[in-house]
C-alpha cells in the first residue's frame, strides 16, 4: 500500500501558524519535508510551553525517530542550518534524522550582500522588503545555472571552478554597481569547505528516501514556507518571494510526482497578515488592526518587523483554494477574534465601481480593490481553552462555516491558542 502524502501550505502572504499545524499532524507523519524557500521563513512551534524557531529545520524536527527533509527546492544558507542543529543538539532535542538534498541550492555570502545592496538601491517606494536572507540572488543564480549546490560543497575541484567563477561576476556587482568590498576567494573556499564537511553526513537523494518511504507505506508530509500570495508565479508579483510556496512546488521541490499527492491542506490565519511591501486589500491601518497585531503578537519571527494586519480575505481565499487544489482547511488563531463585537469579513471587491468576485492577477488592479465588507457578530467569551467544536460559542462557528460556505472546503482544524494542545481537530 502507498504512503499517504499530505502538503501543508500557506494560504495566504505567510505567517498562517504552519508549524503548529504540522506540529498536530507530527505523529501520523514519517517524513517532514521541506520544499521552497530558505532562511526567509520562520516556523514558531512550542511544545511544553518553550519555544522554537526554526528558519530551515523542517518543523519535525522536534519528534523524535521522525525523519526531516530539506528538499532540492529549497536555497540552504549552511551557516543558519549548522546554528540551528547546534541549538538542537545542545538541548538534547536533535532526535529526529536529517537528510538535505544534494541538488539544494547554497545560499553564499554573496547573495545575502546583493539582495540588502539592490533592496537599497531600488529606494524608498520602489522595495519589496525582503528578509535580506540573500533568496532573490540564491535562486536567481539557480535559473541562471550556475548556482552552487550542496552536493558541490562536497567535492573541493567543482567547488573551487564553480566559485571562482561565481566570485569573479560577483565582485564586479559588489564593487562596481553598489560599492561594496570584494569577496576574498580564499576566505570563500575554506568556509564553503567547512560548510560541506559539516554537512557531509545529512547529504542524500531526498528524492529517493521520500519514494521509498512510500512504498513501504509510510506517511509524508510537505510543508510549505511562506504563502499562496507570495509565490512568485500566483502571488501578487512582484512584491512576491522567488519560489513556488504553493501546493505545485512541493512535488517539484521533492522529486515526488503529483498523482501520488492525497491531500492539501490550507493553513488560513482567521485574520489577515503580511510582512514586507505590496498591496493588501483588507489592510486595516487603525486601531482594527492594531488591536490585531498586539493581541496575535503580530511580528516577524525572522525580522522582528510588526506585520500589517487586517480582516479575512475571502476572495484571496477562494483564489488560493483553486491555485493549490485546497481540500481541507486549518484554521488559526481563532482566539485572536476573541472580544470583537462586530467582525468584517470581505467577500467581495469594488474594483472602479464593478463588483469583482475574482483576486486580479494584474498588480494595478488589485491596487485599486476596495473591500466589501459583511460584518459578523462576534463572541466575548475567552475560547482558549474550547477542546471540541461544540465547546465554541455559536456566533464563533457561524464564522467558521462562513468560511466553509464561501470557500466550500471543510474546516478540519481550529487554533484556539499557541499551544500544542490549544487546538480543535474536526475530522482531521
Ligand atoms: P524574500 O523572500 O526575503 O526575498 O522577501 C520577499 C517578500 O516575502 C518580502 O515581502 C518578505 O517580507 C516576504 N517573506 C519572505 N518570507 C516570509 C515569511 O516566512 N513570512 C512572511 N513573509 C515572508
Amino acid at each position: 500500500m502507498k504512503g499517504r502524502v499530505e502538503i501543508i501550505i500557506g494560504a495566504q502572504w505567510g505567517d498562517e501558524g504552519k508549524g503548529r499545524v504540522v506540529d498536530s499532524l507530527g505523529s501520523k507523519v514519517d517524513i517532514f519535508a521541506r520544499y521552497q524557500g530558505g532562511a526567509n521563513a520562520g516556523h514558531t512551534v512550542i511544545v511544553e510551553g518553550k519555544k522554537y524557531v526554526f528558519h530551515l529545520l523542517p518543523s519535525g524536527m522536534l519528534y523524535p525517530c521522525k525523519t526531516c527533509v530539506i528538499g532540492n527546492g529549497v536555497v540552504i544558507d549552511p551557516e543558519q542550518l549548522l546554528k540551528e542543529l547546534k541549538e538542537l543538539q545542545d538541548q538534547g532535542k536533535d532526535r529526529a534524522r536529517l537528510v538535505i538534498s544534494a541538488a539544494a541550492h547554497v545560499v553564499m555570502p554573496y547573495h545575502k550582500l546583493l539582495d540588502k545592496a539592490q533592496e537599497s538601491l531600488r529606494g524608498k517606494g520602489r522595495q519589496i522588503g525582503t528578509t535580506g536572507r540573500g533568496i532573490g540572488p540564491a535562486y536567481v543564480d539557480k535559473y541562471s545555472r550556475c548556482g552552487i549546490r550542496v552536493g558541490d560543497l562536497l567535492d573541493s575541484d567543482v567547488l573551487r571552478e564553480k566559485l571562482e567563477v561565481n566570485l569573479e561576476e560577483k565582485n564586479l556587482y559588489l564593487t562596481k554597481i553598489y560599492g561594496e568590498e570584494p569577496l576574498p576567494f580564499h576566505e570563500m573556499f575554506a568556509l564553503a569547505g567547512s560548510w560541506g564537511k559539516a554537512l557531509a553526513p545529512y547529504v542524500d537523494d531526498a528524492s529517493r528516501i521520500i519514494d521509498d518511504a512510500l512504498k513501504e507505506g509510510r506517511g509524508v508530509l510537505f510543508e510549505g514556507a511562506q504563502g499562496t500570495l507570495l509565490d512568485v508565479d500566483h502571488g501578487t508579483y512582484p512584491y512576491v518571494t522567488s519560489s513556488s510556496p504553493v501546493a505545485a512546488g512541493g512535488c517539484v521541490g521533492l522529486g515526488v510526482g503529483p498523482a501520488l499527492v492525497d491531500r492539501v491542506i490550507g493553513v488560513v490565519k482567521a485574520y489577515c497578515t503580511r510582512v514586507g511591501e505590496g498591496p493588501f486589500p483588507t489592510e486595516d491601518s487603525g486601531s482594527g488592526g492594531e488591536r490585531l497585531r498586539e493581541k496575535g503578537a503580530e511580528f516577524g519571527a525572522t525580522t522582528g518587523r510588526p506585520r500589517r494586519c487586517g480582516w479575512l480575505d475571502l476572495v484571496a481565499l477562494r483564489y488560493a483554494v483553486r491555485v493549490n487544489g485546497i481540500s481541507s482547511i486549518a484554521l488559526t488563531k481563532l482566539d485572536v477574534l476573541s472580544g470583537i463585537e462586530r467582525i468584517p469579513i470581505c467577500t467581495v471587491y469594488d474594483i472602479e465601481g464593478e463588483t469583482e468576485e475574482h483576486f486580479p492577477c494584474a498588480l494595478q488592479r488589485l491596487e485599486k480593490a476596495t473591500p466589501y465588507y459583511e460584518h459578523l457578530e462576534g463572541w466575548q467569551k475567552d475560547i482558549s481553552s474550547c477542546k471540541e467544536y461544540h465547546d465554541l460559542p455559536v456566533q464563533a462557528r457561524k464564522y467558521v462555516e462562513y468560511i466553509e460556505a464561501a470557500t466550500g472546503v471543510p474546516v478540519n482544524l481550529i487554533g484556539v491558542g499557541p499551544g500544542r494542545d490549544q487546538t480543535i481537530l474536526r475530522n482531521f
